[in-house]
């Protein structure tokens, strides 16, 4: 074990170091006789060694980590370019097949995905929404000063939002406006929502079509404060969060002794300082929190964007965009262990779940396309990205037990993309749908040598694995290759269990940059892989940049 940790210790050094010509070649030596070591110090056992520059991964069942909550597949939509407006929203009059006015291909789509929750109206939009707009019979036009200032027609307001939920089977995650609106505006917002038909919002929700409450599982409050939502310090947030969570109350009979709202707080935007005393403060006061309020959840935002503004482009890239935005991913893991340390200080049992409600990759809009409506493609690179973020939330599993990428439908990292009648699935979309197994899954540790993918100075894992057991007994095993340049042989090892078969499927593209279009939308499609039983070990290859989960039967 001690030579373990030396040569763990010795990867980790690298990652963060070596900068240089001379540095990068010391490195490649010392990797070579790092993984030499690493290989040499794997207890023997009765198989045959795998073959030279194979990476053997140990999946260890004999032990169980936390559940995987399903929530960290969560999604975000906001009221943001077409995210709403075209890609969820058609309206009843739309050619489009449309239930209710909620397009019928997006919400088979996201069925498919067994999306646990929604996030929404916002984003920067939550803190300017001022939900009576969005109501009854004449809907008010606004603006959206957030993105492009386009006209905000309100026609997709809280019922329709909570049909589109219900469509698709997810719980509803609504975030309050504490930015711009009031603790009144919030809790009667909440109140309408939620209150028995009785009451005069109730009757008034009644009178708009939906008499029985609503059941609001999440409840945000606020989004950004320190920047978009108020620009306010952690202590000024801190009192408004503190009102809003005592006020901003659900009255769902049903959600009084069982499946409460959980309610989740303004968390940190990245690393360093300013962030640790956002998180040091929020939940220092939680420790101290008196009966009057609580909070169940504190958010974490993270995109990919090696600076801003985000300047990469989502297509035609080369390799060393790509190295730069897999490093940039690769630092939710420190911002996760950072966040957690001190939410371990004050909360040693994780009462307050680490909820990463936006993160993903952030990239120069698609030249064209409408000014602040964040639209980019989406290929085989952030397919890879999605599954390492995938794994890091799954590896903190005890902490991170939501997470909502950025966003669903058209902006940002989409599942899907809309083009009027036109839809296609993207690359992440593929990787959410091959995870389905891991919602609710128990993590089983899993050991493997990533050895290194490098490109200038940059030095990636080369590999990257997660396990988990389903609720039927099933293991199931999520391999990413991030080399765009080699394949990576595996030999999987399962101590104690003979597997027979593993087989599921891979994902990867003819390239890198990669993508599905409205004429070619199959060309990153995930395809069937079968792993075969040698010596012992089940082997597969990994293809360059790809993404593979399979059963181990
Ligand atoms: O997802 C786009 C924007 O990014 C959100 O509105 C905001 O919360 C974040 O800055």
């Amino acid at each position: 074990m001690a030579l373990r940790s030396l040569v763990q210790t010795y990867w980790i050094t690298r990652l963060i170091r070596g900068r240089g010509a001379l540095a990068r070649a010391v490195q490649r030596r010392l990797t070579v006789a790092a993984t030499a070591l690493w290989l040499t110090a794997l207890p023997a056992g009765p198989a045959a060694a795998p073959g030279p520059g194979t990476i053997e991964v140990t999946v260890d069942t004999a032990k169980t980590g936390a559940k995987i909550d399903r929530n960290i597949f969560g999604q975000f939509a906001e009221h943001l370019g077409t995210g709403i407006y075209e890609g969820v929203w058609v309206g009843r009059d739309s050619p489009i097949p449309n239930t209710r006015g909620i397009r019928n291909d997006v919400v088979a789509a996201l069925k498919a995905l067994k999306v646990p929750n929604v996030r929404w109206p916002g984003g920067c939009f939550a803190d300017e929404y001022h939900w009576r707009k969005g109501i009854g019979r004449d809907r008010a036009v606004s603006l959206n000063p957030n993105w492009g200032g386009v006209l905000e027609p309100n026609t997709f307001g809280t019922h329709e939002f909570m049909d589109f939920a219900g469509q698709i089977s997810a719980e509803a995650y609504v975030s309050v406006n504490v930015g711009s609106g009031t603790p009144q505006e919030g809790a009667e917002w909440l109140e309408y929502l939620t209150a028995p038909p009785e009451t005069t919002l109730g009757k008034e929700r009644g009178a708009n079509g939906h008499p029985a409450p609503y059941k609001v599982a999440y409840l945000g409050i606020g989004n950004e404060s320190w920047d978009c939502g108020g620009n306010m310090s952690p202590e000024y947030y801190l009192s408004q969060l503190k009102i809003y969570s005592r006020f901003v109350r659900n009255f769902n009979p049903a959600q009084q002794a069982t499946d409460k709202m959980l309610k989740i707080a303004v968390g940190p935007g990245g690393d360093g300082p300013r962030w640790t005393e956002w998180t040091d403060t929020i939940m220092k006061a939680w420790q101290a929190r008196t009966w009057s309020w609580d909070v169940d959840g504190l958010s974490l935002h993270f995109y990919s964007v090696p600076k801003w503004p985000p300047s990469l482009k989502s297509v035609g890239f080369g390799e060393d965009e790509y190295a730069q935005i897999v490093k940039t991913t690769l630092e939710m893991e420190k911002l996760v262990t950072q966040h957690s340390a001190i939410m371990d200080k004050y909360d040693p049992e994780k009462k307050v779940a680490l909820v990463v409600d936006e993160w993903g990759a952030w990239y120069a809009p698609l030249p064209g396309s409408k000014p602040g409506f964040l639209v980019q493609q989406n290929s085989v690179r952030d397919a890879v990205l999605a599954a390492l973020n995938l794994n890091i939330f799954a590896r903190h599993a005890d902490r991170v037990r939501m997470a909502n990428i950025a966003q669903m439908v058209n902006v940002l990292q989409a599942m899907i993309l809309t083009d009027k009648e036109k839809m296609v699935l993207t690359p992440t979309y593929h990787v959410f749908k091959m995870y389905v197994p891991f919602q609710d899954a128990t993590f089983v540790p899993v050991t493997f040598t990533a050895g290194f993918y490098t490109h200038g100075d940059i030095a990636l894992p080369r590999v990257d694995a997660i396990a988990a057991r389903d609720a039927s007994g099933v293991l199931w095993l999520a391999l990413a290759n991030v080399d765009p340049t080699q394949q990576a042989d595996i030999a999987l090892k399962v101590p104690g269990v003979v597997a027979a078969t593993a087989s599921g499927e891979t994902l990867t593209g003819p390239a890198v940059d990669s993508v599905n279009t409205f004429e070619a939308p199959n060309t990153v499609a995930p395809k069937p892989i079968t792993a075969k039983a040698e010596n012992g070990r089940l082997a597969l290859t990994l293809e360059p940049t790809s993404v593979t989960v399979i059963a181990i039967r």
